[in-house]
C-alpha cells in the first residue's frame, strides 16, 4: 500500500513520525552495522554497488559536489569517497549514526565532510548538489513528495538523484520467502541482537508500508525529475531508483 510517508507506532503527525525515528536510530546505532551484514546476508553489499555504478559519471568529475543522504554509519559514504573524484559530504539527523561514520571515515584514513541535519529540510543552497545518493534511508521520511522536492531543490539542473530502497517482490516465490524473513526472521534476531523489539518491528512494517517501485517512479517525475527509472535487485527485494533533475517548473 503506498503511503504519504512514514507511519511510526503511536505517532500522528510528521513532527512526531520524524522524532521517532531519530530516537530509534540513535537506540539501535551501536548494533547496526553488526545486524545490517548479518540479517543481509551481505547482499547489501551487491546493492550499494549498483548504487555507485549508477553514479559513476558524477563521481568521475573532479568538480562535483555529491551528498550521501541518510547517510548513517557512512558505509555508502565511504564507498563514493573511495571511487570518487569529487567531493562527497555525508549528512543525517541522527548524531550517534554520524559518530559511527566518522570513526569508520578515520580508520580508513578518510576525512568525511559530515554535516547533521534533516534530509526534509536541508541547509544547502538551491542548485548546489550535483548528485544525491540516499540508501535505505527514504523510507523512512516522514512525507516522501516533500521529500522529493527538497532534493531537487538543492539539486543543479541535470543533476541526479539516486534512491536505494526496500522493494516488493513481484514473484509469487521471493514474496512469500521475503515475507516470511522480514515478517519473522528478521524482527526475531534484530530485537534480540540490537534489545530494541519496537526497532526490528518497525523496520518491516516500513518496508511493507513503503510504494511499489512503479510508484515512487512516478512521484519522481511529478517531483520534477525526468529520465526516472527503477532497476529490481535480487528479485525485488531491494530497488535503484534514479532520476535528472528537469529545469521545468513544477
Ligand atoms: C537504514 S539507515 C541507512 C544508513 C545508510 N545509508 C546505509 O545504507 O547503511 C537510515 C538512516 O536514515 C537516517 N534518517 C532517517 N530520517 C532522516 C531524516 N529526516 N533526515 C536525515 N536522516 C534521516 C537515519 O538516522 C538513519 O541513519
Amino acid at each position: 500500500m503506498a503511503s504519504t510517508g512514514t507511519t511510526p507506532p503511536g505517532t500522528s503527525d510528521e513532527k512526531q513520525a520524524s522524532r521517532w525515528v531519530r530516537q530509534m536510530f540513535s537506540e539501535i546505532a551501536p548494533k547496526y552495522d553488526l545486524l545490517n551484514h548479518l540479517l543481509s546476508f551481505n547482499i547489501d553489499r551487491s546493492w550499494r554497488k549498483a548504487l555507485l555504478k549508477r553514479l559513476r559519471d558524477v563521481l568521475a568529475e573532479p568538480d562535483a559536489r555529491i551528498l550521501d543522504l541518510c547517510c548513517g554509519t557512512g558505509d555508502v559514504l565511504l564507498d563514493l569517497q573511495h571511487k570518487a573524484k569529487s567531493r562527497v559530504i555525508g549528512a543525517d539527523f541522527c548524531h550517534p549514526m554520524l559518530v559511527t561514520a566518522g570513526k569508520k571515515a578515520q580508520e580508513r584514513g578518510f576525512r568525511a565532510p559530515l554535516m547533521e541535519g534533516d534530509a526534509m529540510e536541508l541547509p544547502l543552497a538551491n542548485d548546489s548538489l550535483d548528485a544525491i545518493s540516499v540508501a535505505f534511508g527514504f523510507r523512512n521520511l516522514v512525507n516522501y513528495d516533500a521529500a522529493l522536492r527538497e532534493f531537487r531543490r538543492v539539486l543543479k539542473p541535470g543533476g541526479t538523484l539516486a534512491i536505494l530502497e526496500f522493494s516488493h517482490p513481484p514473484g509469487v516465490l521471493m514474496r512469500t520467502a521475503y515475507g516470511f524473513y522480514s515478517g519473522v526472521v528478521l524482527p526475531a534476531v534484530g530485537s534480540l541482537v540490537s534489545g530494541s523489539r519496537e526497532a526490528y518491528a518497525y523496520l518491516p512494517e516500513s518496508v511493507r508500508k513503503f510504494p511499489k517501485a512503479e510508484v515512487l517512479r512516478d512521484m519522481m517525475l511529478s517531483a520534477g525529475f525526468e529520465a526516472a527509472r527503477f532497476d529490481l535487485l535480487t528479485g525485488g527485494i531491494a530497488a535503484l531508483h534514479s532520476g535528472v533533475k528537469s529545469s521545468r517548473r513544477v
